[in-house]
């Protein structure tokens, strides 16, 4: 079970044509014939049964430091590969890649402001969305991903963050141009657009920094900047960073759990029925939608202890990869895992990760996933996928799910 030549990340990815198409095609015959499974090419396990990925996440001794990894852990080392050495890891690495204790000092004077701010935006959120809704063109067919799914995150993570009207065109532009960094096999324009994109938002969020000092608004960063000048140890340079890291973690993200979420409504009437009947139900809609189509395939962590999961010895220093797409259809876990059921009370989904990382949008995420679907389906009950035979335009980034376009009548 430790060495598997076929067991590969590579095939865990739209690059195989089979994944794309239906990655439980892949991942259903490996997590139940081999659920811990070594991809010596990668240099790491993969992880595909619910209570091995579980434990792995909520192990808050792990880290995300790809130094701390065995030399021929590739992916690890790939990664840190690509951060400059001359500054401060805390200063160039977000905190989606730091560990303790740099990871808690940065997170949590962040997560308490941002979490303050999610509890009071509900508003402003539904401006969003329905602004979002009336620049639709109901009259004609429409690509509800470029229409609806991309426009509504940006725009409601500008509006917490505290972007304003005047700088909100070069924002969204700026968030697109940084999404490239998810793509490892990006082109060099798109190097060059990314590194463009970078340096715009970092000089933009130290300019308002600055300005948030001088003249406090109503807005996350002159939260962060009052826990600063309350002894928050978290320098200009570290929150830039990672206001930055909520807009990469954040915004396509979203953007496929909207768009999933809807596909799934338009091809599970009866479903749609339900929320239509009764909106309460749009939290467990969203939950259902992170567990049966999330966005996110993967997330890894580096072992700092020995341990064994389903039989496999595992050393400190040796890499894991937990697939979060097949723990959440895990039969051991689910029943009828492969049915969508938008009212069925199920366990709770690994779709943002767990212990220190634990997705620290998740609230965010959950709240516009709601307001986005409960609000489309109300604005048109009918919205039908245009080609329904054709095949779905999944994008081919590695460890993301999400639809290129997905065009709709109303
Ligand atoms: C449906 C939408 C989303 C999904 C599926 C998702 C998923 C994830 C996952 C799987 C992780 C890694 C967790 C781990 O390794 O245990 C993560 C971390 C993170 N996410 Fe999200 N996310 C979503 C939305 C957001 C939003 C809206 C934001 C920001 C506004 C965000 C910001 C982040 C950040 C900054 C981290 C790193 C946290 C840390 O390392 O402490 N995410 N997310």
């Amino acid at each position: 079970m430790t060495e598997d030549a076929q067991a590969s990340l590579l095939a865990l990815t739209p690059m195989n044509p089979v994944f794309k198409a239906d990655p439980h095609v892949v991942l259903r015959p490996l997590r139940e014939t081999r659920p811990v499974a070594r991809d010596p090419q990668a240099g790491t396990f993969i992880v595909t049964r619910y209570v091995d990925a579980h434990r792995v996440l909520a192990n808050r001794r792990t880290s995300r430091n790809g130094a701390r990894a065995e030399t021929c852990a590739h992916l690890a080392h790939r990664q840190e590969a690509q951060l400059p050495t001359n500054v401060p890891r805390s200063e160039v690495a977000s905190m989606i890649v730091l560990d303790d204790p740099d990871h808690a000092r940065i997170r949590r004077p962040l997560q308490r402001a941002f979490y303050a701010r999610v509890k009071t935006c509900r508003l402003r959120l539904e401006q969003v969305v329905d602004a979002a809704l009336d620049a639709i063109d109901p009259e004609r067919p429409f690509d509800l991903m470029v229409a609806f799914c991309l426009p509504v995150p940006i725009d409601a993570i500008a509006a917490i963050i505290g972007v304003d009207n005047v700088s909100l065109t070069d924002f969204r532009q700026w968030s697109e141009g940084v999404a490239l960094g998810l793509n490892p096999f990006r082109s060099p324009e798109q190097t060059v657009l990314l590194e463009q994109a970078r340096t715009s938002l970092r000089d933009y969020f130290r300019g308002q920094i600055d300005q948030c000092r001088v003249t406090p608004r109503d807005d996350l960063i002159s939260d962060m900047v009052a826990l600063q000048a309350a002894g928050a140890e978290i320098n200009d340079a570290e929150l830039a960073l990672n206001l930055i890291a909520l807009l990469v973690g954040g915004n396509m993200t979203t953007t496929d759990l909207i768009g999933n979420g809807a596909r799934l409504l338009m091809l599970n009437p009866g479903e749609l029925e339900k929320l239509l009947a009764d909106p309460e139900l749009a939290p467990l809609l969203v939950e259902e939608v992170l567990r049966f189509e999330g966005p996110i395939d993967v997330t890894e962590r580096i072992m700092t202890d020995d341990i064994e999961l389903s039989g496999c010895p595992i050393n400190a220093t040796q890499a894991v990869t937990t697939i979060l797409r097949a723990a959440n259809r895990d039969p051991a876990v689910y029943d009828d895992p492969e049915r969508f059921v938008i009212d069925a009370k199920r366990a709770p989904h690994l779709s943002f990760g767990g212990g220190s990382h634990f997705c620290i949008g998740a609230p965010l995420a959950r709240l516009e996933g709601q307001l986005a679907l409960l609000k489309l389906f109300q604005r048109f009950p009918t919205l039908k996928i245009v080609d329904c035979d054709a095949e779905p335009a999944w994008r081919t980034l590695p460890f993301f799910r999400g639809l290129e376009k997905l065009i709709v009548h109303a």
